[in-house]
C-alpha cells in the first residue's frame, strides 16, 4: 500500500489543525514499519501504524510503538479499531518483540486496557490532541 493513502484519514481524525504534509511522520517509510487499513469499497475508514521503536525513540526490534489509530466517525464502535489493534499486537509478537507501547488518548484508554495494556506514569497533555497516558503491553510467548 502507498503510505500516503492513509494520510487523509490520519489528518482528518488526529491532526485536523495541521496540513496534510505534517502528518507524514518520521519512521512511516522505515522497512519494519507496518500500516494497516480497513476499506469500505475504495475508501479507507480505519487505520493504524506500528514502528519498531522503543520508548526512547530508537529503532529497536524488541519493541513496537503503535501510532495513528483512527477510525472514520461513521465507522466507530463497530470493532474496526479493536481488530486493527489485535492484528498489530499479533504481528509484534510474531516478529519477536517483547513489548508494545503507545501514547494513548485518555478517551481511548479502554481500547488498550481491554487488551492488557497498562498505564505507566502520569497523564500528560499533547497540544491540540488532549490528555494522554503512556500505555505498555508485555508480550508473552
Ligand atoms: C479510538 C478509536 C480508534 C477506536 O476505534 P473503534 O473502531 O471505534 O473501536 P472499537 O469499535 O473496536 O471499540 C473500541 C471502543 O470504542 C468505544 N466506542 C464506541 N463507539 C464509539 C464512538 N462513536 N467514538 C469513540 N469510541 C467509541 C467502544 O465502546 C469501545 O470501548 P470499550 O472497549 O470500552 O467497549 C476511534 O474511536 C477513533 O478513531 N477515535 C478518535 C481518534 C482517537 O482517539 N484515536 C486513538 C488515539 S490513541
Amino acid at each position: 500500500m502507498d503510505v500516503t493513502r492513509i494520510y487523509e484519514l490520519r489528518q482528518a481524525v488526529l491532526r485536523p489543525h495541521q496540513d496534510r504534509k505534517a502528518v507524514a511522520w518520521s519512521g512511516d517509510s522505515d522497512p519494519d514499519t507496518i500500516h494497516v487499513a480497513a476499506y469500505d469499497g475504495a475508501h479507507i475508514v480505519a487505520i493504524g501504524t506500528m514502528l519498531a521503536r522503543n520508548e526512547h525513540g530508537d529503532r529497536d526490534q524488541r519493541s513496537r510503538q503503535i501510532r495513528g489509530m483512527a477510525v472514520h466517525p461513521d465507522w466507530r464502535g463497530h470493532g474496526l479499531g479493536g481488530q486493527i489493534l489485535d492484528w498489530l499486537i499479533d504481528h509484534a509478537r510474531e516478529a519477536g518483540a517483547i513489548e508494545v507501547w503507545c501514547n494513548a488518548r485518555t478517551p481511548a484508554l479502554s481500547l488498550y486496557r481491554r487488551r492488557g495494556f497498562v498505564p505507566s506514569g502520569v497523564e500528560f497533555e499533547i497540544p491540540h490532541a488532549g490528555p494522554h497516558f503512556r500505555m505498555r503491553l508485555g508480550l508473552s510467548r
